[in-house]
């Protein structure tokens, strides 16, 4: 495809390739067959996929093994069938409710939405673009606090084309954003970030708090603290920050987490694209390139001067961390927390460990980069809200190397330590957590397809890792642990950290599942074979983990033309006989992702993120056509003349009441 055939997330998924890691870090392929003899051999049906692609796992299974393997599963509902149209589709029985939508007030004043008379200002109090992370905070207090709490939600990135009237796609290499006015800049920059809400069950049905005091917007201009061991650095100084400990905005907000004291932490994700310039003959190329700064993903930098880098050359070093944000004190500063690393950060899950320190996973979500974990020095303290305030400024940074044998390390990114010395270009922590790629590369850790969520499991201790896809790995590329040449729908591994220590140096792991139809032997999926044909998946990217310690998965990139069928939520086994097993729970209008899977405590509300709606009018049939504000192949989900589809939060619950999928 060239460029100009792709749409803007289309665009993004293209640059995460853009950072490229041309560090040698080994290729396992020879150990391949050794471990799949070694560990598949013993997992029954999952290992006649890995060994045998020219069969059919559903041909080989048994009817009788399908059916103990549905009886065994721990979700209960009956699955809508997987496909695409204008619209969502819920399980049987079940309500999917919009809560907000693009556009709609947040801030106590801010106008309604009015999509051809759009403003920075307007846009400045309204629900952002392209809702990401959700996170849910019980209101403090509440007396059921699952009906009643704060709504946290990343806005990730922007559509020109689904959001202003008459504007064709700008990014592509013919447009090179010749529509896109200071005027229009100025609304994206607004509609970036993040908004908090206050929300409340009323008669059973979901509300937006009216002018609630907690209301907020984040947004690309919100003033921010930098902490930890990069504040202060030279490499971190602007001329708006001469001390190297402020910054306006953050950027690309993907996932998150919610940490057990209740604030928000939200993830710069693919920040790299609002430089503008180029990298070539920049004092700081090597370090830039490692990033792909600049991405000339956005045109900012033509209206501002922070966005270029020839003329603000340190800038970009302050965007791709992890944001503190608390909800409960909407006048507080976001704080960048730098000791966690800079990278393409696409989320936070995190777990107090047995021994009260807090540990945070996060994947980089770029071809070929790294699994990270980060564990703080100090421990939390469950009694005392104010004691946790900056725990996350100390602490050791990990990379993942996953071996061939199903065991692996967590190396620690510490100056001094290693390679991470000045003969290689580090002359301190700030330079290791600036350039912690470079760092993990130095490490050894293992080149992995694209990580994004990796959620930890407080009942079992096991680790989730989504990894999306890579369709640039090459045969002779792949190892144990990404073991798919063009891996176009991604795999799902589990790790067990040692005796359950999310503080151990050690782990085993194993693949969970790999991704795509189980009913095409070459794609080597790996599902039980109580998968309906409506319930597989491909492209991992968000998950959460439910009360009841049951693994959700949300998803990125299927269409009609990737996978015959939109992405969605899916509910998937990971214990006992239906190991293995996925269904299709919530699927989204057309040209969509799911995001932010949250579910409330209690289990009677499931929150997703529907973003982007209507973006692939190509990929799909029944549209052909690039989508469009004027022309859009979904008007989801308000489907009114003149209404652009509208990126938004659905409230899933059960009717009747009662558990999801219980
Ligand atoms: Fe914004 Fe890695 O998805
Ligand atoms: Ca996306
Ligand atoms: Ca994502
Ligand atoms: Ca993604």
């Amino acid at each position: 495809m060239t460029d100009t055939e792709l749409t803007r997330s289309q665009a993004y998924e293209e640059s995460e390739n853009l950072g490229r890691n041309t560090s040698d870090n080994p290729s396992m392929g020879e150990i391949i067959a050794r471990r799949f003899s070694r560990r598949d051999l013993m997992r029954g049906a999952l290992a006649v996929t890995a060994i045998s692609v020219t069969v059919s796992p559903l041909a080989l299974a048994t009817a009788e093994k399908a059916r103990a393997e549905a009886d065994a599963s721990a979700f209960r509902f009956r699955e809508p069938p997987a496909g695409v149209d204008e619209r969502h589709h819920v399980a049987e029985g079940y309500d999917a409710d919009i809560l907000i939508r693009w556009g709609d007030p947040v801030l106590p004043g801010a106008p309604a939405f009015d999509p051809k008379n759009q403003s920075a200002e307007a846009q400045a109090g309204q629900f952002g673009y392209n809702n990401d992370f959700l996170g849910y905070i019980p209101m403090p207090g509440a007396a059921d606090p699952s009906a009643h709490g704060l709504l946290v939600v990343n806005h990730e990135y922007t559509n020109e084309e689904l959001m202003f009237p008459g504007i064709q796609p700008q990014h592509t290499k013919d447009v090179r954003f010749k529509d896109m006015t200071k005027t229009l800049v100025d609304i994206e920059m607004m509609a970036h970030g993040g908004s908090v809400i206050e929300v409340r069950k009323v008669d059973g049905k979901w509300q937006v708090v009216p002018d609630s005091k907690y209301a907020r917007r984040i947004t690309a201009e919100t003033e921010m603290a930098i902490t930890g061991p990069a504040a202060g650095a030279e490499r971190m100084k602007t001329s708006y920050d001469p001390e190297g400990r402020k910054v306006r905005g953050m950027l690309n907000n993907c996932a998150g987490g919610i940490t057990p004291w209740g604030t928000w932490l939200t993830c710069e994700e693919n920040f790299n694209g609002y430089f503008w310039g180029k990298a070539d003959g920049h004092p700081e190329e090597a370090a830039l390139k490692r990033y792909g700064v600049p991405g000339n993903s956005y045109n900012w930098g033509q209206h501002y001067d922070r966005f270029d880098i020839a003329k603000e050359p340190n800038e970009s070093n302050r965007f791709g961390w992890v944001v503190e944000i608390d909800p409960l004190d909407p006048t507080s500063v976001p704080k960048k927390r730098t000791a966690m690393g800079r990278f393409k950060h696409e989320g936070a899950a995190n777990i107090v460990n047995k021994d009260g320190r807090f540990v945070v996973y996060q994947g980089d979500d770029e071809r070929f980069d790294y699994v990270y974990k980060f564990v703080t020095e100090g421990r939390v303290d469950p009694d005392n809200r104010a004691a946790n305030a900056d725990l996350l400024d100390r602490g050791t940074l990990y990379v993942a190397r996953y071996d061939a044998d199903g065991t692996g390390e967590w190396l620690p990114l510490v100056f001094g330590e290693g390679p991470l010395t000045e003969a290689n270009g580090f002359a301190s922590q700030a330079d290791v957590v600036i350039e912690a790629r470079r760092a993990a590369d130095l490490l050894g850790a293992t080149k992995m397809d694209r990580p994004e969520d990796v959620d930890a499991n407080p009942q079992t201790d096991k680790v989730y890792v989504m990894l999306t896809n890579n369709t640039s790995r090459k045969g002779e590329q792949v190892d144990a642990a990404n073991p798919r040449a063009n891996n176009e729908f991604g795999h799902i591994i589990e790790m067990l950290p040692e005796g359950g220590d999310h503080g151990a140096r050690k782990f085993t792991w194993e693949i969970l599942v790999k991704c795509g139809d189980p009913s095409i032997a070459e794609v080597g999926a790996t599902f039980s074979s109580a998968t309906s044909k409506d319930g597989w998946f491909g492209m991992p990217d968000n998950c959460a983990i439910d009360s009841e310690g049951r693994l959700w998965v949300s998803t990125d990139g299927m269409s009609e033309k990737s996978t015959g069928r939109t992405d969605g939520l899916f509910a998937v086994d990971t214990e006992g006989a239906a190991r293995g097993t996925s269904k299709l729970f919530f699927r989204c209008p057309a040209g969509a992702e799911l995001c932010g899977p949250m579910p409330t405590p209690d289990l009677t509300t499931f929150f997703v993120a529907v973003q982007h709606p209507g973006d692939d009018g190509k990929d799909w049939s029944a549209f052909g056509r690039i989508s469009t504000f004027d022309d859009p192949a979904t008007r989801w989900p308000d489907f009114q003349d003149g209404m652009p589809p509208r990126p938004s939060i659905v409230a899933i619950t059960r009717q009747g009441g009662g558990k999801i999928a219980g």
